[in-house]
């Protein structure tokens, strides 16, 4: 009798069933910056790995399952055969071009917009009933786009939007407050990027909001020169560009924290790029960030945030801006 069989009893079968199985298609610098979260913090332990190059696939498999004794009984598979995507609860979309120095995200649009061409087919049809989350660039616009090809509602295709601009808008702010970024509350809302909105109305300390401390925050007229906080974020990738070629560790982590939303059906709130119009009178169908409540089938709700005039205003611009370029658009 072999060592196995002398070894157990058999009572029942095995299954590989997880419930949170996880795809993320590439792996590049923001795949593997999220599946390196995920695995770690245990917000699933079970990934599909998908991506054009099969030697990168099967090398970023391997070492990560040599680290299966530091992790949660990870099951970590890859191919470039999407059939290893089936029965995923989160599709997450990493693949892509990503801006050269001095690039800005919209320029990447149409090259991204063929590569979710090949893409997004080939998870619906493995995954119906996933929820998507994109992360590649221009974020906003291929989040529309996902969900025009898809055909997926739209609650079920969400972008990373700006949870990763707030994120670093929350830093920004406890460096200056000298607070911990987790105690320091603020939105960052629209487009992921260049005309991203800062909500200062509603930026809080334990609910003390800032603008009752100073009316003119964010504003031209404010001395102490907050909305440099805001423009800092704005620039932040095109520093970190420069710097190191790519941004990754921080967009992994919040991929991460959508996907445990999702899996663990937290009914928590993030900014995600969502569908936006009929809010705040955007008439153009668009994605754009807004506060969202997460959870197992995606955006349950749009956060209705009181805006100033000149906040819904800019808002209104991105998605003039979203839909132009949309129209563009080769599909
Ligand atoms: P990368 O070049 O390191 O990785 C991209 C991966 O996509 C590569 O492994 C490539 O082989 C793969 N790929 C290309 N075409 C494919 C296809 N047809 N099917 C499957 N895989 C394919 O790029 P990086 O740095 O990981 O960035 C990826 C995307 O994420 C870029 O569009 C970048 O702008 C975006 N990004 C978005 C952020 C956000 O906040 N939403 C933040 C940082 C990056
Ligand atoms: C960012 C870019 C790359 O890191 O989208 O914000």
């Amino acid at each position: 009798m072999a060592t196995v069989d002398q070894l157990f009893q058999p009572i029942q079968g095995r299954t590989d069933d997880t419930g949170s199985k996880v795809t993320v298609v590439g792996v590049g610098q923001v795949g593997m910056a999220a599946v390196f979260s995920m695995l770690t913090q245990g917000v699933t332990n079970n990934i599909a790995l998908v991506d054009v190059m099969a030697d990168k696939l099967k090398g970023e498999m391997m070492d990560l399952q040599h680290g299966s004794a530091f992790m949660r009984n990870a099951k970590i598979q890859a191919s470039t055969d999407y059939s290893i995507t089936t029965g995923s609860k989160i599709c997450v979309v990493t693949a892509g071009v990503r801006q050269r120095e001095g690039e800005s995200r919209l320029n990447l649009v149409q090259r991204n917009t063929d590569v979710l061409k090949i893409i997004i087919p080939q998870l619906v049809k493995y995954s119906p009933d996933a929820i998507f989350i994109i992360a590649s660039n221009p974020v906003d616009i291929l989040t529309y786009v996902t969900w025009k090809i898809s055909g997926l509602p739209k609650h079920r295709v969400i972008g990373s939007g700006t949870n990763l601009d707030s994120a670093r808008f929350r830093y920004l702010l406890s460096e200056k407050l000298g607070v911990a970024t987790t105690s320091c509350h603020g939105y960052i809302i629209g487009e992921h990027g260049d005309s991203s909105v800062p909500v200062w109305s509603g930026v809080n300390i334990a609910g003390v909001r800032l603008s009752d401390l100073n009316p003119k925050i964010g504003t031209e007229s404010d001395t102490e020169n907050w909305k440099e906080t805001h423009d800092m974020v704005v620039k932040s990738a095109y520093e970190v560009i420069k710097l190191k070629g790519y941004t990754s560790w921080a967009i992994g982590l919040s991929l991460a924290q959508l996907a445990r939303a999702v899996l663990s059906n937290a009914n928590s709130v993030h900014a995600v790029s969502t569908y936006i119009k009929g809010e705040h009178g955007i008439e153009q169908e668009v994605f754009l960030s807004l506060p969202c409540v997460l959870g197992q089938n995606g955006v349950y709700d749009v956060i209705r945030q009181p805006l100033t005039e000149t906040e819904s205003a800019q808002l209104r611009k991105s998605a003039e801006l979203m839909d132009k370029v949309q129209e563009g658009i080769q599909f």
